[in-house]
């Protein structure tokens, strides 16, 4: 039997990889645009969109990078965060852990105090749409080790606002352990730890075995190509590890949903889940990405139920927060379950 859009869209749910600056429609955009005054060049939502054009990681970066021009006061950067959460509530999450890129906004001169500020706000604030929502400070790893440290040194004063460090934009010949010493000072400050391993890149199991054992991260944000090596697998399903996938961003950038990795990870214990990546880029929100997999790999209600369990373990919630939102699921599960009986 299909699973109804009901079931993927009211199933509670923890997103652990979302971009906030991937959360940027082509209305915002171009009202951004406007407000402050900049020519991007295009004037609708239909011109804007047919710049959402990619095929790799690297062209989608492209795209990705200078489309962030329109974002300049604490304002914008509330705005964007805010939109962003009140889709997400529409699709049934309950904890988000959201990225973003400080170092592609002050590198075009934007104080840090107004990116976090900003996006601290509309985090508050998405408890009124029912929403919990924390912050992860991502170091874009093409800039150089000595960026990363400056960015968290510049960002420590406002630790209270993040709960955690990430690295993403281009793997390619930026190896995590560039960032090894950045990431210990963030542990040593209290920050919780997640990297990238992108999907099919050069050295991929390499990557995720120095971001396993040498880092030691909590999660691994995609990491799929961890089934090329049982025995690694193996020990991240005993350390507990998270895996925060993210199929319809992996169909963009590859051409493949990686469905099967998905699967395989699911089946072997692997505290899995779906995420959204770049959702205004990819077309496709979280809820899409469990209809998305479910669909393809043929899943059930209880493999559904399943990943938004995961979703909640891998978290940075307490245990006891993590109980509360598991019960969500449960229940959620059960009362489907007597209705469609
Ligand atoms: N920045 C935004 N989305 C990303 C992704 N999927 N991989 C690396 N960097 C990103
Ligand atoms: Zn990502």
């Amino acid at each position: 039997m299909s699973i109804s859009d009901a079931f993927t869209t009211g199933l509670p749910k923890a997103e652990l990889h979302v971009h906030l600056e991937g959360t940027l429609e082509p209305e915002l955009k171009l009202e951004l645009a406007r407000r402050n005054g900049i020519d991007i060049g295009q004037s609708s939502v239909e011109e804007v969109r047919a710049t959402y054009e990619f095929d790799s990681l690297t062209s989608f970066l492209a795209v990705y990078y200078p489309a962030m021009e329109v974002l300049r006061t604490e304002q914008d950067f509330h705005d964007l965060a805010a939109a962003y959460f009140r889709r997400a509530a529409a699709d049934g999450v309950r904890h988000v852990e959201a990225f973003f890129d400080p170092q592609a906004h002050t590198s075009r001169g934007v104080p840090i105090a107004d990116v976090i500020l900003g996006y601290a706000r509309a985090a508050r604030e998405a408890a009124e749409v029912g929403v919990h929502a924390q912050l992860i400070l991502c170091f874009l790893r093409d800039h150089s080790a000595e960026s990363a440290v400056e960015t968290l040194a510049a960002a420590l004063p406002y630790s209270e606002h993040i709960i955690g460090v990430g690295l993403d934009s281009d793997e390619r010949d930026n190896p995590p352990e560039k960032f090894a010493e950045v990431f210990r000072t963030a542990r040593e400050h209290g920050l919780r730890l997640t990297m990238h391993c992108d999907i099919d890149q050069v050295g991929s199991i390499d990557n995720i075995r120095t971001v396993l054992r040498e880092i030691g991260v909590e999660r691994i944000d995609h990491g799929t190509n961890i089934v090329e090596d049982p025995a690694l697998l193996a020990e991240a399903i005993e350390r507990g590890i998270g895996f925060t996938t993210c199929p319809i961003s992996n169909s963009f950038v590859t051409n493949d949903m990686k469905a099967s990795e998905i699967v395989q990870l699911l089946r072997a214990g692997a505290r899995v889940m779906l995420n959204s990546d770049d959702p205004a880029y990819f077309g496709g929100y979280v809820a899409a990405n469990y209809r998305a997999l479910a669909e393809h790999a043929g899943l059930t209600r209880e493999d559904l139920a399943q990943l938004a369990t995961n979703s909640f373990d891998a978290s940075w919630l307490t245990d006891e927060e993590k109980a509360r939102y598991k019960a969500e699921v449960e229940a959620f599960v059960a009362a489907d379950s007597e209705s469609t009986t």
